[in-house]
């Protein structure tokens, strides 16, 4: 029993996780690949979780923030390259354009999240601004017939897949005691004109989700790809962040929780010195104590989706979640592998697998570091 779940949350996690469990055999080749196959974002669009966010009005499920978070736990056990591609496009992207769009932008743009013929992408990271991102370099410049950007985005989840970008980009000179200023967000269509995208970048973990370069060359997009205001795109990354890291620290406990249970079933099938390893004293409370890390770091994820639901400030919370889920992750992760010993360390096992893909978590979406900065302020001021 949990105090933040309700039966509409656990019927929408259940069946993502009966769907999640098909997955098993997708995932050697795709990971070898590099890619998600297609078929499965249009599946997953079929089943409406890439619009679980998005409101009934605007063509989406309407779920709450507690029904994101337990959604991409299960999808992230199953699988955390693909779970990463539904927390961007459902998560961030959705949840900007939902917030900050106009009802021309909701309508234009919603459904291309939601149907399954891509995910969103969410462009602020650049070579030079990663943790200090309102330092980015990208500009914008307003002409007769609509807006001119220009710059490279680094580091960018579902580039490859996406029907368009959040993008941030500076308007007017770079002001040094208020870098945040100017920030204006777009939205820009991947088939723009002057829009392309880089390499693949070729990654510890994570290996089916795209990771690519956006590069923004004189890109031209019209009035309507302004999101909000101009000048106030940064407060739109910052709070569009605030709930990705809800799905990332959801993502954290996925991870955590499936490559525990592999450690467990392990341990009481796998026999030394006579008798199952799981008999051993010391392997026991370590699966103990992983268990009670796991428990807590989900119960601050439901608190930061639960305050979220209602209306209430929650940038603390989320980041408290994410900074203890991910690390907590590394943890499982890491016992998890030591419990299978040698064949934790081989391909065959997914343990590894989980290993390196949890690695992400502590720095996607604002590292550990960042999350203890957001975490400090708001208990002492900058
Ligand atoms: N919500 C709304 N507005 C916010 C906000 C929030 N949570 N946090 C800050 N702001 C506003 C402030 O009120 C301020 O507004 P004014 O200028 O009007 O006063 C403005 O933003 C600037 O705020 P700060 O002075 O706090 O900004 P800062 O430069 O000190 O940076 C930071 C703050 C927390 C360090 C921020 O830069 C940060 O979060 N860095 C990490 C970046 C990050 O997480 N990148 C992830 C990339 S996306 C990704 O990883 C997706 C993926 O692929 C998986």
């Amino acid at each position: 029993m949990n105090p933040f779940v309700g039966e509409t949350e656990r019927d929408l996690a259940g069946a993502v996780a009966a769907w999640s469990a098909t997955l098993a055999e997708r995932i050697p080749a795709a990971e070898k690949e590099g890619a998600l196959p297609r078929d499965l974002i249009a599946e997953l669009g079929a089943l409406g979780v890439l619009g679980m966010t998005v409101p009934e009005a605007d063509g989406g499920l309407g779920a709450s923030a507690v029904a994101f978070a337990l959604v991409l736990e299960e999808l992230s056990a199953a699988w955390p390259s693909l779970a990463v591609g539904v927390a961007v496009n459902s998560g961030i992207v959705a949840g900007s354009i939902v917030r900050s769009g106009t009802a021309r932008q909701r309508k234009r743009w919603l459904p291309r999240l939601t149907d399954g013929t891509g995910l969103g992408a969410f462009a602020l990271t650049e070579a030079t601004s990663g943790s200090d991102a309102a330092s980015l370099r990208t500009t914008a410049r307003h002409e007769r017939d609509g807006w001119r950007i220009d710059g490279r985005k680094q580091f960018i989840t579902n580039a490859r897949y996406a029907p368009f970008a959040i993008v941030l980009a500076r308007v007017g000179p770079l002001d040094p005691k208020h870098a945040s200023a100017g920030i204006t967000a777009f939205v820009v269509p991947l088939d723009a004109r002057g829009v392309s995208i880089g390499p693949s970048e070729r990654k510890h973990g994570l290996r089916a989700s795209d990771t690519s370069a956006l590069i923004l060359d004189d890109a031209c997009v019209d009035d309507n790809a302004l999101l909000g205001e101009a000048g106030k795109g940064f407060a739109i990354a910052m709070s569009g962040l605030d709930g990705g890291r809800i799905g990332i620290a959801a993502q954290s406990v996925g991870i955590a929780r499936r490559a525990l249970e592999i450690a467990r079933a392990y341990a009481k099938e796998r026999r030394q010195f006579g008798r199952p390893i799981a008999d051993f004293e010391g392997l026991r409370f370590r699966i103990a104590k992983a268990e009670g890390d796991l428990s807590a770091a989900r119960l601050l994820v439901l608190r930061a989706a639960w305050l979220r639901d209602r209306g209430m400030a929650f940038t603390r919370e989320a980041a408290m979640a994410k900074l203890y889920a991910s690390e907590m992750a590394q943890r499982a992760t890491h016992a998890a592998v030591q419990i299978l010993g040698g064949n934790g360390y081989m391909r065959d096992y997914a343990v590894e697998r989980y290993a390196r893909d949890g690695r992400a978590t502590t720095i996607y979406e604002g590292t550990s570091e960042i999350q203890r900065i957001v975490i400090a302020r708001s208990l002492i001021a900058a």
